[in-house]
């Protein structure tokens, strides 16, 4: 971006960088400026490397769950069941089509596992989230690698073309991790349609809340071979509680239930109320949504402003190219002041940084810099 664009957008988000509690930092935003970082309200470590959101919980999950605390010899059920509801509702569906998990890690797993239990292949894009390949794997399942295209994005066409007839899942992970891309709404339904004739279709939503791309979830309703994953841990800044939740059709939630040992019970009574409030504080979700777009312009232009290429990143987290950089730079980068970078691709010379807050990122701008030169 040229300089003048640059101030140009500084000045367009003075008033709402003031309104975000960044008054009196104004100054230092400048990109040119040498020592950017305000080590101030710095935490001791700067950790960027897991998506988790600097901001949460929200003031209201905070104190539910601390008032929950009491409660907690108790078994959940009333709390499961309303957070079900709450769900359901919030998705044009009900309770029937919701299934809790510690986190929407157990989901992915448990949608391996049962997609496993008749062998074959499941096909994802790569690189994306992966936690679920080493179950998927453990269940018998083989994972068929799609690269993504040389700008970073998920092409639909090529992984529908990857399917075979032994293919049991589809995983798409949407906003994709680490790359930050979106396959627009149009495309990803039409994916979604057709590649749920043949098999299971996982289709992971755990940044959705940072793009401007709709949720998939109500096609759920009428299509049996669709999970929707989501989770708590990152808009609501709540991954420590491990709360997460499949959308899908009440048949096929009832046979993933049968793969949990006690069916929605892997979320504590104080995540439970923790996440119920959350889900009420609009203005909570929609502040931290408008600090990270600010914070991740910032960070991107900071980047680019040192030669590097960044995709065009609709999450929390930012995917570039440090090419040019002479030795490790995930290794140069990462000390015990600061895990900030980390790497899916064997070569090309990409990595990802997570959104922190403005201090964070400018300490891990400045961290940059220094080693850039
Ligand atoms: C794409 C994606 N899905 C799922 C998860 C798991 O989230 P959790 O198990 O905390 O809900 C993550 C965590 O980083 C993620 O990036």
């Amino acid at each position: 971006m040229e300089k003048l664009q640059r101030r140009d957008w500084l000045k367009q988000n003075a008033l709402l960088l003031a309104g975000l509690g960044f008054t009196g930092k104004l100054r230092s935003l400048g990109l040119e400026s040498p020592g950017l970082g305000d080590k101030k309200n710095m935490p001791p470590f700067v950790k960027l490397s897991a998506n988790e959101n600097p901001y949460g919980p929200s003031p209201l999950a905070q104190k539910a769950m601390a008032a929950a605390i009491a409660g907690s010899n108790r078994y959940a059920w009333q709390l499961t069941d309303e957070i079900r509801k709450k769900i359901g509702q919030l998705y044009g569906l009900d309770e029937n089509h919701v299934l809790m998990g510690a986190g929407s890690s157990e989901i992915l797993g448990t949608v391996a596992a049962f997609t496993g239990k008749n062998r074959g292949n499941a096909v994802s894009p790569h690189p994306t989230f992966r936690l679920w390949w080493q179950v998927a794997e453990s269940f018998g399942l083989t994972i068929k690698k799609v690269p993504l295209t040389a700008d970073k994005k998920i092409e639909t066409a090529t992984l529908l073309a990857a399917m075979d007839n032994n293919t049991k899942l589809l995983y798409i992970c949407n906003p994709n991790n680490p790359t930050g891309s979106v396959i627009p709404a149009e495309e990803l339904k039409k994916c979604i349609e057709r590649a749920s004739e043949k098999a299971m279709v996982l289709l992971d939503e755990a940044y959705t809340e940072y793009s401007d791309e709709p949720s998939m979830a109500p096609m759920v309703a009428t299509n049996k071979n669709l999970v929707v994953a989501k989770t708590f841990s990152k808009i609501h800044g709540m991954a420590g509680t491990r709360t997460g939740f499949a959308l899908a059709h009440p048949d096929t939630i009832r046979q993933l239930a049968a793969f949990q040992p006690w069916a929605n019970a892997g979320v504590s009574a104080v995540s439970l109320a923790g996440a119920l409030a959350s889900l009420d504080d609009s203005s909570f979700l929609k502040e931290c949504r408008a600090k990270n777009d600010i914070v991740k312009k910032y960070s991107a232009l900071a980047l680019e402003d040192m030669k590097m290429t960044v995709v065009p990143s609709h999450a929390n987290f930012l995917y570039y190219q440090a090419t040019g950089f002479t030795g490790d730079f995930s290794k140069s980068i990462n000390s015990s002041a600061i895990n900030a970078v980390r790497v899916f691709e064997d070569t090309g010379q990409w990595y990802r940084t997570s959104i922190g807050t403005m201090e964070e990122m400018k300490y891990f701008i400045d961290t940059v810099k220094a080693k850039w030169a």
